[in-house]
């Protein structure tokens, strides 16, 4: 079963994740955090980083896992998702950089990387909260609508709607990376809590088709209905877009 929280609007949505976060780390300074890139989040990072600088959160501890990265790209590319976090969180926040784990997009063997992955995950005694954003096609990490999806982390020719979408933080379209290596929906569902911030008109589609109590691999987002434990973070204007709302 989803939990499903509506809030007044996007800063409540954020400051709300945020406070579970940093609720979790203290309650278990060891945390081990699943984080997504995107706009979606960048709400939650920024009260993640005021509460830091303002001594309410302790990241010495913590592990990260990041969803997915864009391949081929250098980690010093400014549209690498390595780039988006550090600029974004790590940068401004006391994590070790030993204990932040992104996928490497310039790894000469994506085979041997994504299973690496896979394995430094489970090595880390698995992820206790997996954040996540949705694409406007459902997708999660870079898990596109398909009949069938991969379990484990793999490398993923993007879609055409994922290119578009995403070309919005490049010059031009062509400079999008056509490959990316992301976690699986198997990683996802093995994390034990997951937190999925949906937002913005362009996304109800994808919260109707999450509350329709159907599942489908074409809207990956709905299998999330499957995990034991995913809340549904959302605002009172996405809602109204639904059906339900
Ligand atoms: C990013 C990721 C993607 C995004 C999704 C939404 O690491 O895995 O699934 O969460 O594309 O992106 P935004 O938040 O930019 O709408």
């Amino acid at each position: 079963m989803l939990k499903l929280k509506v809030f007044k609007d996007y800063d409540e949505m954020c400051a709300y994740t945020a406070e579970e976060l940093m609720a979790a780390i203290s309650k278990k300074p060891d945390l081990v955090l699943g984080l997504p890139t995107g706009s979606t989040p960048l709400g939650v990072y920024s009260n993640l980083v005021n509460s830091y600088k303002s001594g309410k959160v302790d990241f010495s501890r913590v592990t990260t896992f990041n969803l997915d990265e864009y391949y081929p790209i250098d980690k010093n590319d400014p549209q690498s998702y390595y780039y988006f976090m550090f600029n974004n969180l790590f940068s401004h926040i006391n994590v070790k950089k030993e204990n932040i784990h992104i996928p490497d997009g310039s790894a000469k063997d994506s085979d041997f990387e994504v299973e690496n992955y896979e394995k430094m995950i489970e090595e880390a005694g698995g992820i206790d909260i997996q954040l996540l954003g949705s694409g406007i096609n459902g997708h999660i990490g870079f898990n596109e609508p398909a009949e069938s999806l991969n379990l484990k982390t793999h490398k993923v020719t993007l879609t055409q709607s994922t290119i578009e979408a995403n070309s919005r933080f490049f010059n031009d379209i062509s400079e999008v990376p056509k490959f990316a290596l992301t976690m699986g929906v198997g990683t996802i569902f093995k994390a034990r809590r997951v937190i999925i911030l949906i937002n913005g008109e362009k996304k109800a589609p994808v919260l109707d088709a999450m509350l329709s109590g159907t599942v489908s691999t074409n809207v990956p987002a709905t299998l999330l209905a499957l995990h034991p434990d995913t809340t549904v973070v959302t605002d009172e204007a996405t809602m109204a877009k639904t059906k339900k709302g």
